[in-house]
């Protein structure tokens, strides 16, 4: 006797009846990139169809989004001065702060959340506090705990540190909680690898490195169990909700941060993978928007609760029209 799998594929129906993973637009977190000046937005050249905005063009963008059932932005601030310490990046006037409170105003409802690092705002676009030709670990969580504080003030849900910095969670946790925003949560960026993917990002960005890497304080693509170890930290820490980063080569990661992981799970479906999907497929090579709803199902099939992903928008229509 043959056992048939294929009785279950016969048609659309039972195929949706025996499904195991389902995508949906509350799974997304759509990041969004905000800088001075005039006009809505500038397209970023290597992101075909993402922008930089401009606050007169960030609320429209957010309600849109909000629109299309995508419960959640990440923002992303490009200062008009960058600094050897990151100043703007805890500037009461600065853009993200100036952002959060436009959203919120007028889309009281939507969850904001922000990243929190310094390459964005740093002359040398590294992500710390440079001393003695190294990150300057401890330096740099003083500045990152401010920065969070700065964005709650400013009215942000959650605030989502990506600097990989030792012991950044539970500074920016205290910090908040000194200053009474009791209620402002902590996605942590527990998981991130120093990774060539973050490439068309650091462009839209403007974030790359001066000099060296970020290898001293971003993980080793090989290693796993390290993951789990600062999955745990970041736990004990006190964040909320945990990332893994990038997500599509590293979804065996995603797994076994799942199955350790009391928290839910986001992963960042970063910017290189969305742009060779978008490169891909202006080649004709191959059909960019079923690969990319077959890259967010495997994200959330690999376990991850929510997806941060410049797809969203495009992936809520798919889903919208496929009801
Ligand atoms: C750092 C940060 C980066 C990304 C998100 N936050 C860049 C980096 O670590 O170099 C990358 C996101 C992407 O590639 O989509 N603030």
């Amino acid at each position: 006797m043959i056992i048939r799998p294929r009785r279950l594929r016969r048609s659309p129906t039972l195929r949706k009846m025996v499904r195991e993973t389902a995508l949906s637009t509350k799974d997304f977190i759509y990041p969004l990139f905000v800088k001075h000046g005039q006009g809505e937005k500038e397209p970023i050249p290597s992101m075909p169809g993402q922008y930089q905005f401009t606050l007169g063009g960030i609320v429209q963008e957010a309600k849109e989004v909000w629109s299309l059932g995508i419960p959640s932005i990440i923002l992303f601030g490009i200062p008009d001065k960058k600094d050897a310490t990151g100043t703007r990046s805890y500037a009461e006037d600065g853009i993200v702060q100036r952002a959060i409170s436009a959203i919120k105003e007028n889309l009281p409802e939507i969850i904001v959340m922000t990243d929190v690092c310094l390459c964005e705002y740093t002359d040398h676009g590294h992500c710390g506090i440079i001393k003695n030709n190294g990150i300057d670990n401890d330096a740099t969580l003083e500045v990152l705990a401010r920065q969070a504080v700065s964005h709650a003030r400013a009215g942000v849900d959650i605030v989502a540190p990506s600097d990989m910095m030792d012991g950044r969670v539970g500074a920016i946790r205290s910090e908040l909680d000194a200053n009474q925003f009791h209620d402002t949560g902590i996605l942590s960026y527990a998981v991130k690898y120093a990774s060539a993917f973050y490439g068309p990002f650091r462009e839209a960005a403007d974030c790359a490195p001066q000099f060296g890497d970020r290898a001293g304080y971003q993980m080793d693509p090989a290693n796993a169990l390290e993951a789990i170890k600062e999955t745990i930290l970041d736990m004990e820490e006190g964040a909320d909700m945990i990332m893994v980063k990038p997500a599509l080569p590293y979804l065996d990661i995603v797994r076994r941060v799942r199955e350790e992981c009391l928290l839910p799970l986001a992963a960042y479906n970063v910017s290189g993978e969305y742009a060779m999907v978008k490169a891909a497929h202006e080649k004709g090579w191959i059909d960019g928007p079923r690969v990319m709803m077959e890259m967010l199902i495997s994200i959330k099939r690999a376990g991850a609760d929510l997806i941060v992903t410049y797809f969203a928008k495009e992936a809520a229509r798919v889903l919208e029209q496929s009801k």
